[in-house]
């Protein structure tokens, strides 16, 4: 995805893939990671900064495959200053129809110091050979003051024009440990702007943590001021309180056009599928009242507000909830729909499966339209991810019988075919979800220790599904399984179960001492 010559466009740079997933627990598979690519370059990312490959197999891999699959956007890897890293990016990126190498170094004081013990006459080299050596590879390079925020402006701007001269093409600002208020940001994109004499050969970019709650407010200052790239995630992830939300941006801009005349090539409607399928992923639920895309982002509860939404609805609608991809639940599918309906329905919501996950899919589903009223959009996606996730799992879950309820006790008889070997036990537990685990650890002996178990229901009323998150954690590593059904029980069993498959592969790939920016 190009961008345009327009002096006010601004790039979209995604990076839910690399620093999203440093988010403790939301860490994503290689699959996982390919339908979320796929997704940012339907919905317009401009920049997909897909992993740091030097950080271990699995990311080289990652960032590797998002290359071959990837054509409109540009894909990104991240780079420290080291030769070895810019390789191993230029490696993994080798496929990418349009690639880019991000490196980056600390140039505050304090990092400095303390984290890289590096004085800074030799920081500035760095910054000079870093960029020069990843040259080699790409003609677009983008280079990172890490902690920039907090660095010394002369110092700043030496490296920036360093940077710049020795062949970037995008200079990256990050306020690394959100620290930074809006208005400094502001003037510190401005002073680089202004002072540093080469300026107008680079793009500047911004790359704001939320930990005060302001990535978002430093972010649209920094392109007041100058910037031309916001680095941003979906639905905010991100290390500790996250990176500035890529959907708060957009919308922002979208919407403020009278403040801030800037566009994106981000395709709005998107937002709220790709909002879903990072929180279904990663096990990270997102806030009900979080901006654009929190459960009540549209939802007027208040006498007077629906007095006045029924009036006039820009009386308390900024803007509206089609803008974002949100439509109102659709009656879609009932047990009378066929395949044919069932596959272009499917297509409709962004899913084409093969042969034989769509054949399971429809089963599932006519399964599900006949234990339930209402087949609905958002009942259809819990089930296909559901089947998609199951993919060439080697545990594969069959049947499960609870008892529960106060006399106790609570029991589970459960069905699992491990490796093509039917297996069943019976187990008791300390509730219905104890008593179901249990059983799932006597057929499949593990040490993973459970990190969160959480489950919501995927639409209104008691025969919604429910969709289950189990995030098992084993050496330091996480896994987030997910489960679908509308039985509470069944969906928590196949979350458990999918996070065991998860870790099996996990356990294959790993190599120790995995590295995170
Ligand atoms: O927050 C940060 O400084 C980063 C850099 C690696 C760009 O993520
Ligand atoms: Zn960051």
């Amino acid at each position: 995805m190009s961008s345009s010559t327009d002096p006010n466009r601004v790039i979209i740079f995604d990076t839910t893939l690399r620093d999203g997933e440093q988010s403790p627990g939301a860490s994503m598979n290689l699959e996982e990671k390919l339908r979320i690519a796929e997704l940012l370059e339907e919905m317009g990312a401009d920049v997909i900064e897909a992993g740091f490959p030097i950080a271990s197999n699995g990311d080289f891999e990652s960032v590797n495959e998002v290359a071959k699959l990837v054509k409109e956007s540009t894909v990104c890897g991240l780079a420290r200053s080291a030769r070895g890293d810019i390789e191993r990016a230029a490696d993994a990126l080798k496929p990418a129809k349009q690639s880019r190498i991000h490196t980056f170094i600390s140039t505050s004081p304090l990092h400095m110091k303390y984290k890289l013990q590096m004085d800074p006459d030799d920081v500035y080299q760095a910054v000079i050979d870093s960029v020069r050596y990843a040259r080699n590879f790409t003609d677009d390079v983008e280079w990172s003051a890490e902690d920039g925020s907090r660095t010394e402006h002369d110092f700043l701007c030496r490296c920036v024009e360093a940077a710049i001269n020795a062949g970037a093409t995008t200079i990256n600002i990050p306020d690394t440990v959100g620290y930074a208020i809006p208005e400094e940001f502001g003037e510190l994109i401005a002073m680089l702007v202004k002072r540093v004499p080469n300026s107008d050969k680079a793009i500047y970019s911004t790359h704001c943590h939320n930990d005060l709650g302001l990535a978002v407010a430093n972010s649209l200052a920094g392109v007041s001021n100058g910037a031309r790239q916001i680095e941003c995630t979906i639905n905010g992830l991100g290390e500790r309180a996250g990176n500035a939300a890529l959907e708060e941006i957009v919308m922002s801009l979208r919407t403020r056009q009278d403040r801030l005349p800037f566009v994106t090539g981000i395709d709005t409607e998107c937002i709220t599928r790709a909002s879903k399928l990072v929180s279904t992923i990663t096990g990270f639920t997102v806030q009900p009242n979080k901006a654009i895309v929190g459960a009540n982002a549209f939802a007027h509860e208040s006498g007077i507000h629906q007095d006045g939404m029924l009036k006039h609805a820009q009386t308390y609608e900024i803007m509206t909830p089609e803008s974002v991809g949100l439509t109102k639940s659709t009656l879609v599918m009932g047990k009378h729909s066929g395949r044919h309906a069932f596959r272009v329905k499917l297509k409709e919501l962004g899913y084409e499966l093969g042969d034989n996950a769509l054949q399971e899919a429809f089963r599932r589903f006519k399964d599900l339209a006949d234990k339930k009223k209402e087949v609905y959009d958002e009942d259809l996606v819990a089930l296909v991810d559901d089947e998609v996730l199951r993919g060439n799992d080697r545990i594969k879950f069959e049947s499960l019988m609870v008892v529960c309820g106060s006399r106790g006790p609570q029991t589970a008889e459960l069905e699992l075919d491990v490796d093509g070997e039917h297996c069943s036990t019976k187990a008791v537990g300390d509730g219905p979800v104890d008593a179901t685990f249990n059983a799932i650890k006597a057929l499949v002996p593990h040490e993973a220790r459970l990190q969160l178990y959480q489950v919501n229901a995927v639409t209104e009323g008691t025969d919604a599904q429910a969709e289950a998150t189990v995030r098992l954690e084993e050496d330091g590593k996480s896994v987030n399984g997910q489960g679908a059904d509308t039985d509470t029980l069944v969906a928590s069993a196949r979350a458990y179960v999918n996070a065991l498959n998860k870790l099996m592969v996990k356990r294959e790939k790993t190599a120790p001492g995995a590295l995170s920016a």
